[in-house]
C-alpha cells in the first residue's frame, strides 16, 4: 500500500483528485468507482476545476457508485444519487447514461443487486476505485464483520454509522437502517484503489487499517490485500501512524523508487 501525507485536507483533494485525473487522461472511458461523504467533497470540487478550467474529458468515463441508502427516492435531497449530482455530475460533461448509483427504493434489491454486479463486469470492471472510511473502519457500507468476499447486496447499518450520518437527516430515527452497498470483495476487483481520509477523528481507524492486521472487523484492512492501493491522507489522519517517516522518504524520493519498482 502507498500511503501519500499531504499537510491539509485541499492538498489531499488536490492529490486525489491528480491521481484521477490522470487515470482518465491515460484512458478516456475509464470506469471509476465513486463514494459519497463529507471526505470526497474536495476532491470533486477540484475534478469540476480541472473540467471546467483544463477541460478534463468526461464524456466517455463510466461511474459506478459504492452505495445507496435503501427507501429513498433517488431524487431525495439525503439519497447519494442527489449528492453525486449536485458535487460532481452536474458540474462536468458526464453522460447520464455512464452514471450507475445503487437504486434504493427499487422493489427488489437481491435483484437489483444481482443486475449491479453484472454491470460492472459487462463494463469491463472497475479500472479506479474512491474509497472513504468509516469511524469504524468501513469502505462503501461494509460494516465491521463483512465477509472480504462479499458482493453487492443489501447490508444493515450498524449504530456508530447511523449516528456518525444523522447530521446529513432532520433526526436520527429518520436515517435509513438498510442500505446496498458493493461488497469488499466487488472492491477488490477494482484495478486500482485510492481511499482518502482526513481528520483527527479518522486518526486511529487509518493507523489500524494500514498498520495493523488483517480484519473483517476492519473492512478497509482488506486493502492490505490489493496490489495496486494508495491511500491520501492529511496530517490529522496519519497522526497515529508509526512508520509515517518511511512513507513520506518514499514520497520524497518518488522518482527514484518509481525507476527501481517500476510503478
Ligand atoms: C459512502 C461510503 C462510506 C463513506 C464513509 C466515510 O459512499 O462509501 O463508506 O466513505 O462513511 O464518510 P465521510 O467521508 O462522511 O466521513
Amino acid at each position: 500500500m502507498e500511503v501519500i501525507i499531504k499537510s491539509s485536507y485541499e492538498e489531499m483533494s488536490k492529490t486525489s483528485a491528480q491521481i484521477i485525473a490522470r487515470e482518465i487522461k491515460k484512458k478516456h472511458d475509464l470506469v471509476l468507482g465513486l463514494a459519497t461523504g463529507d471526505t470526497p467533497l474536495g476532491t470533486y470540487k477540484e475534478l469540476v476545476r480541472l473540467h471546467k478550467e483544463e477541460g478534463l474529458d468526461f464524456s466517455k468515463v463510466k461511474t459506478f457508485n459504492l452505495d445507496e441508502y435503501i427507501g429513498l427516492d433517488p431524487l431525495d435531497k439525503n439519497s447519494y444519487n442527489h449528492f453525486m449530482w449536485e458535487n460532481l455530475f452536474k458540474h462536468v460533461n458526464i453522460n447520464s447514461e455512464n452514471v450507475y448509483v445503487p437504486q434504493g427504493n427499487t422493489d427488489d434489491p437481491e435483484e437489483f443487486c444481482s443486475w449491479y454486479e453484472k454491470k460492472i463486469e459487462e463494463t469491463g470492471g472497475i479500472d479506479l476505485q474512491i474509497l472513504g472510511i468509516g469511524g469504524d473502519g468501513h469502505i462503501a457500507f461494509n460494516e465491521p464483520g463483512s465477509s472480504f468476499a462479499s458482493r453487492t447486496r443489501v447490508k444493515a447499518l450498524v449504530k456508530q454509522t447511523i449516528e456518525d450520518n444523522s447530521r446529513f437527516f432532520d433526526t436520527e430515527e429518520d436515517v435509513p437502517r438498510f442500505a446496498i452497498t458493493m461488497g469488499v470483495g466487488s472492491i477488490l476487483d477494482a484495478k486500482k484503489i485510492i481511499l482518502i481520509a482526513n481528520g483527527k477523528n479518522k486518526a486511529a481507524v487509518c493507523a489500524e487499517f494500514i498498520e495493523g492486521p488483517i480484519t473483517s472487523q476492519i473492512t478497509a484492512s482488506a486493502l492490505q490485500l490489493h496490489t495496486l492501493a494508495t491511500v491520501v491522507l492529511d496530517d490529522e489522519a496519519s497522526s497515529k501512524l508509526k512508520r509515517k517517516e518511511y512513507y513520506n522518504w518514499v514520497r520524497d524520493n518518488k522518482q527514484t523508487v518509481q525507476k527501481r519498482i517500476g510503478r
